[in-house]
């Protein structure tokens, strides 16, 4: 249903503690909906970007995304439209969504990246009339949802991915916490790197302690590993266990939307 799903226009923040897959889950959703036929904006927020690699750019391709200047779009204080920005910073992928860069840390003590997560902010703020879906691959860590403002604070929902441990749920709940203190409308998991049954009973009973919703479970994926070890560049077919994984992860993303804006 094309029409309704064009109505529904989604500003998705995935988070999650460091390693747990954010980048890698970032490029297989971004990937999925672009193969719906929606325009994607994908935004990568890691000072070591390589949310490139996972849209099938090459490592010299990624590394040549200009970096988003450091002022706040029109609507935030600034002069420029969301718009022209992404025209001017954006770049094609392989995978078809627009990748921006917002944050590149390319020496030591260059200094913060406040003005990087401020343009992110601001990005989301402004109302993209053409953008179905605006992904941010957010950098490990609480820090943008705690930093003065929240670089996240106009998302519509976060995805908070999870591997197998304990420790990476209890990153998801102190980030559900954080989330409704800035006002974030939702919060969803996904558990990723599953190995059997006992880690997605795992996923399902540690977040519903928790209180989050488990939008899909991504199995370990020993071909999507092996490609990160060996850095095969483009796209990876993508397997149909993982494909059914994020056909539910996208249902429950929509149904989200739904009653968000119900
Ligand atoms: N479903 C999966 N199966 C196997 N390996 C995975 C899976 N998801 C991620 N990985 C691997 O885990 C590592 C961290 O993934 P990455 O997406 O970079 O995490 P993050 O962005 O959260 O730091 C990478 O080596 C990646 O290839
Ligand atoms: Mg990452």
């Amino acid at each position: 249903m094309p029409a309704v799903a064009r109505q529904l226009r989604l500003k998705l923040g995935v988070v999650g503690k460091g390693g747990v897959g954010k980048t890698t889950l970032s490029g297989l959703l971004a990937r999925a909906y672009a193969e719906q036929g929606r325009h994607v904006v994908a935004i990568d927020t890691d000072s070591n970007p390589n949310l490139g690699l996972s849209l099938g750019l090459s490592l010299a391709e990624t590394e040549a995304v200009p970096v988003l200047p450091r002022t706040a779009v029109m609507g935030a204080g600034g002069t420029t439209p969301a718009h022209e920005l992404i025209a001017e910073y954006g770049r094609a992928t392989p995978a078809g969504p627009m990748l921006l860069s917002a944050i590149k840390v390319a020496e030591a003590g260059a200094g913060c990246t406040c003005g990087g997560h401020a343009t992110v902010r601001s990005l989301l703020a402004d109302a993209l009339e053409d953008v179905d879906l605006t992904l941010v691959d957010m950098e490990a860590g609480l820090e943008h949802l705690s930093r003065s403002g929240g670089t996240l604070a106009h998302a519509d929902l976060l995805l908070v991915v999870c591997e197998p441990t304990r420790k990476s749920v209890l990153t998801a709940a102190r980030t559900a916490a954080l989330a409704a203190e800035l006002g974030i409308p939702g919060v969803l998991a996904v558990g990723n790197k599953a190995r059997g049954p006992e880690d997605v009973a795992f996923f399902r009973d540690a977040l519903a302690a928790e209180g989050i919703e488990l939008a899909g479970v991504l199995p370990h994926d020993a071909a999507v590993a092996a490609a990160d070890q060996s850095g095969v560049v483009g796209l990876l077919p993508v397997a149909p266990d993982v494909q059914q994984a994020l056909a539910e992860v996208l249902a429950a993303l929509e149904a989200a939307q739904v009653r968000l804006a119900g």
